[in-house]
């Protein structure tokens, strides 16, 4: 049996997305149940693991904790449109975790990006429909506008993109891709429905590379939070815009799942293991997001 309260500080939050409810590389020591906040109840209890640096055994201020939570819940029980978005994160907030790293499965509208690689979006086109509660500002009274020009973090990015030789395809044992650059882009729909051809073939000609069911509303309160985010996409599939191919299926989804899992419990290990021997600078600063809220916020 496990604590089911923790009153540290939490340096890192993954939240994990399709395929990925647990992570095997953590070993929790405790276990939160769904937190109550105001805008909700989390989707799923959060486990927190602790971990420290080589040389570092003799310093109990100096271990690194890590949160885990489940983005649709433990069990699937939460679909996209229905994620508790702003609960999720004002957890990881009042964890005080110093930066997110977010899991999703998508589907990849570019031949070169194939199913089980991974891809750092640093841009997105948002074509939900305005149904998910995507804001904390949206109150009378509490007006706040925050930029969003850049939603990712790119210097988290570039951290995760050093361990990229870590992933591979465990069926036939050649390594998978990890892409980045400045334009990579991740569409996000409202599902729960995939695309139909059409669809997919225009978002192919907006210029997206990966397509998914959750970054927005994530990013958009990640940075409210004024908390450092980036999004580890994960490929299951080819959408629909192959004219030559079936449309996405869940099935085809499914197939590539526990690949996936297994390489994002490697780039995760890396991670961590490379942020608690030395914090990276863009957690101690808070990647420059540190009072921008503040400064935008005007009340009468
Ligand atoms: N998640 C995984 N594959 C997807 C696709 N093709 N479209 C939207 N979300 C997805």
């Amino acid at each position: 049996e496990l604590p089911t309260n923790f009153d540290g500080d939490i340096d890192l939050a993954i939240i994990g997305g399709t395929g990925l409810y647990q992570l095997d590389c953590l070993e929790p020591i405790a276990v939160i149940p769904p937190l109550e906040t105001p805008w909700g109840v989390t989707s799923s209890p959060i486990t927190i693991s602790k971990f420290i640096g080589a040389g570092k055994e003799n310093d109990l201020n100096d271990y690194f904790h890590v949160a885990f939570i489940a983005r649709h819940g433990i069990h699937h029980e939460y679909p996209p449109t229905r994620v508790p978005f702003r609960a999720n994160m004002a957890a990881l907030k009042y964890l005080k975790a110093r930066a997110v790293l977010s899991f999703s499965a998508v589907g990849s509208l570019q031949h070169h990006i194939k199913p089980r690689d991974f891809v750092l979006p640093q841009q997105i086109i948002d074509r939900t429909k305005g149904i998910r509660h995507s804001s904390y500002f949206n109150d009378e009274g509490l007006v706040g506008h925050v930029g969003f020009g850049n939603p990712f973090s790119t210097s988290f990015a570039k951290y995760i993109y050093q361990f990229r030789n870590v992933l591979q395809d465990y069926d036939s044992d050649e390594p998978c891709l990890l892409h980045f650059d400045k334009d990579k882009t991740v569409i996000c729909m409202e599902g729960p429905q995939f695309s139909t051809r059409a669809e997919s073939k225009m978002y192919k000609s907006f210029g997206g590379d990966v397509i998914n069911m959750s970054v927005i509303p994530e990013a958009k309160l990640a940075r409210e939070c004024e908390l450092p985010y980036q999004m580890v996409c994960m490929s299951t599939d080819y959408d629909a815009w192959k004219d030559e191919e079936e449309p996405v299926t869940v099935e085809t989804v499914i197939g590539h799942l526990t690949n996936n899992g297994r390489n994002a419990n490697l780039l995760a290990s890396r991670i961590i293991e490379s942020m608690a021997n030395e914090l990276p600078e863009f957690m101690k600063t808070g990647d420059g997001l540190t009072g921008t809220i503040k400064t935008s916020i005007s009340t009468k």
